[in-house]
């Protein structure tokens, strides 16, 4: 992961950073839209069908965990038989980046690294094969232009491919779920938003604002330095508490209220040259399935209380119990 564009530095991460260009740019939206709508639909009907059969059911396991997969799965053009394999290696890869990880989930991590590794090596060779239109066979186009040693330029998109794909479905994942909660939280503001639609963008930044899917960035210090009157020596890490950042009562007024007409800037998404490159996917993904829901299930309600993982850095909803009423 050390290799990947979260831990580079210019003028390394430049380079790097502008192969991949404007990930998600107007064209590239316009295109996923309707990929994201029919996927929406598709698990509004499963989920009201469960409701229906059940009296409830699971928003996170039959909504959250879907979308995001669906999404970054359709773009990079993956197998969707592959999807359920990929999602549970991301959920165990995740703890790499967890602030104090145990032996064990890192035992699981390195493994679940070392398959995802094999998975995305193969996925660029078999784009060289049969080059295509999407996104990998761009990246070795780009990166074939840029380096002249063909295994060099193989590497290089491999390490774009897994990180993307990394970086997409677990953050995503915990945002739609986090979104959902704080909603169903707040009746009053769910119902105001279904009469002011205009708002669900809004509505989106404060969840991410309120409750950001990751709490913790971290670096480290490449000179000794003093940050905010602390001093930091070199080569010690740094974790970043965005998380925190985002309720600093220095920023945001009363930031323990969820209010989703606050219009408040977070830095979930990052800030600075790291800024998040599928910080619109997320956004789309979220705004779609919002307005879906407020649309076609305008009484749905929680069943139970939300069942976190124990986790810090990544926060994850394990189960979303609701009920339509
Ligand atoms: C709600 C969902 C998401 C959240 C909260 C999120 C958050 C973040 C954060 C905090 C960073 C900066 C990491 C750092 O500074 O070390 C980042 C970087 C990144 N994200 Fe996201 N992300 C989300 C979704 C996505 C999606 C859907 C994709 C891809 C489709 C993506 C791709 C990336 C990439 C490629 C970077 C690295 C940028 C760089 O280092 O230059 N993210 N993301």
């Amino acid at each position: 992961m050390s290799r990947t564009l979260p831990a580079l530095n210019p003028p390394h991460h430049t380079r790097v950073r502008r192969s991949l260009g404007n990930m998600f740019d107007r064209k590239c939206m316009v295109d996923i839209k309707d990929a994201i709508e029919e996927s929406v639909d598709q698990l509004l009907d499963r989920l009201a069908e469960k409701m229906c059969a059940d009296g409830e059911a699971d928003f996170s396991a039959l909504v959250s965990e879907e979308l995001p997969m669906n999404a970054i799965g359709g773009w990079l053009q993956l197998p969707p038989a592959d999807y359920p394999y990929l999602r549970a290696l991301a959920h165990d890869q995740v703890f790499t980046q967890e602030l104090l990880p145990s032996t064990s989930q890192l035992a699981l991590s390195d493994a679940a690294t070392g398959q995802l590794e094999a998975y995305f090596r193969e996925l660029v060779q078999e784009r060289r094969r049969v080059p295509g239109n999407d996104p990998v066979s761009g990246w070795l186009r780009t990166w074939d232009g840029l380096e002249s040693d063909r295994e060099a330029a193989d590497e290089a998109v491999y390490l774009l491919a897994l990180l993307v794909f990394l970086a997409a479905p677990e953050t995503t994942s915990t945002m739609l779920s986090t979104m959902v909660w704080l909603l169903l939280k707040h009746p009053r503001q769910f119902g105001w938003l279904r009469a002011h639609p205009e708002h669900v963008p809004d509505a989106v930044e404060e969840v991410l604002r309120y409750d950001s899917p990751n709490h913790i960035i971290s670096r480290v210090a490449p000179e000794e330095t003093t940050l905010a009157g602390v001093r930091i020596e070199k080569d010690r890490m740094v974790h970043l508490m965005i998380g925190a950042a985002n309720h600093d009562p220095k920023h945001h007024l009363d930031p323990g209220a969820f209010d989703i007409r606050r219009k408040a800037a977070h830095l979930s998404f990052s800030s600075g040259i790291h800024y998040c490159l599928g910080a619109p996917l997320a956004r789309l993904e979220a705004t779609t399935l919002l307005t879906g829901l407020l649309g076609r299930l305008p009484g749905l309600k929680l069943s139970g209380s939300p069942v976190w993982a124990p986790r810090v850095g990544f926060r994850r909803i394990t189960e979303l119990r609701v009920v339509e009423s």
